[in-house]
């Protein structure tokens, strides 16, 4: 292996200083793995990256969030989280305003794009009256999202239909490229959830933050959740996969089917003053 043990703890101990990512001794292999894929060669090499990031080298930190994170995502995961949203966006509309949707762990942006699509359908509009906040740690993930091209294996989940309608092929034929209507309504923006600050302003109708949470250490889990809360609009949605759970923050919202999970009125907490923006 490249990664020594004291390598490994120092991984952990970063990990969870600069993403809130909990490190187990299983993902030992794993970050060797990445590693090598990486391009890291020997044990030397991974303790230069190392090295670099404790010293808060801005380009190692951001190469070591990348071997952190898992970035397994799809288009359309979880079929009905998107017509769910689309319904949502359909009352805001029938009460005159605008949705407002955050995808809060967008990786390569299948999510927020799948998200756009479902919207353009359910308005049978190109500019459908809704935003979507695509956020990411990565930074290389979010500028792959934004650039939107993706290959075969990537869209094979996507119908026929749905590629006709929604991606044009690249010059080179290899690739494919998300339309203007879609990419339109996703605005890009790096936010760690484990962070101080959140460069995010709410209330959102939907918080969609599916398998993200799962990787984090319990306490900033909860630290996140309470967050999300309070950037929900009284009658929001927060959705994860239907597998996560919301943990020691059951006390916020109430379980509905499917990884949906509704504020719960009572405990509310106060609105987080938050600073920044992503526009
Ligand atoms: C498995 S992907 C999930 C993608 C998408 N939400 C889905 O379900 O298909 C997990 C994403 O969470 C991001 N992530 C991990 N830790 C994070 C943090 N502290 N803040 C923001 N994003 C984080 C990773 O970079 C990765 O893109």
């Amino acid at each position: 292996m490249i990664v020594s043990a004291r390598q490994f703890d120092r991984a952990r101990r970063l990990a969870l200083s600069l993403a809130g990512i909990e490190l187990l001794d299983r993902h030992h292999e794993l970050l060797d793995r990445r590693s090598r894929r990486m391009g890291i060669v020997d044990a030397a090499g991974f303790d230069e990256l190392l090295g670099a990031a404790e010293e808060g080298s801005a380009v190692a930190v951001q190469r070591i969030i990348g071997l952190f994170t898992t970035k397994h995502t799809g288009f359309f995961r979880t079929p009905r989280h998107f017509e769910i949203a689309a319904m949502r966006a359909l009352s805001a509309a029938r009460e005159g305003r605008q949705a407002r949707f955050w995808s809060a762990a967008a990786a390569t942006g299948e999510e927020p794009y799948s998200l756009a699509m479902a919207l353009v359908e359910a308005f049978g509009s190109e500019d459908p009256p809704a935003t979507i906040l695509a956020t990411d740690i990565d930074v290389e993930a979010l500028a792959c999202a934004q650039r939107g091209e993706y290959g075969e294996a990537s869209l094979k989940a996507l119908a026929p239909a749905r590629r006709e309608r929604f991606l044009r092929q690249t010059d080179d034929g290899r690739r494919w490229r998300i339309d203007c209507a879609p990419r339109r309504l996703v605005e890009f923006c790096a936010v760690n959830l484990a962070g101080a600050v959140w460069a995010v302003e709410g209330p959102f109708d939907v918080i969609f933050c599916r398998n993200a949470l799962m990787y984090l250490e319990a306490s900033r889990r909860q630290a996140a959740l309470e967050r999300m809360a309070s950037l929900l609009a009284p009658d929001g949605l927060l959705i994860l996969d239907p597998a996560e759970h919301v943990g020691g923050a059951g006390g916020l919202f109430c379980l509905e089917p499917d990884g949906l999970y509704t504020l719960r009125r009572e405990r509310r907490p106060e609105a987080f003053s938050l600073t920044g923006s992503c526009s």
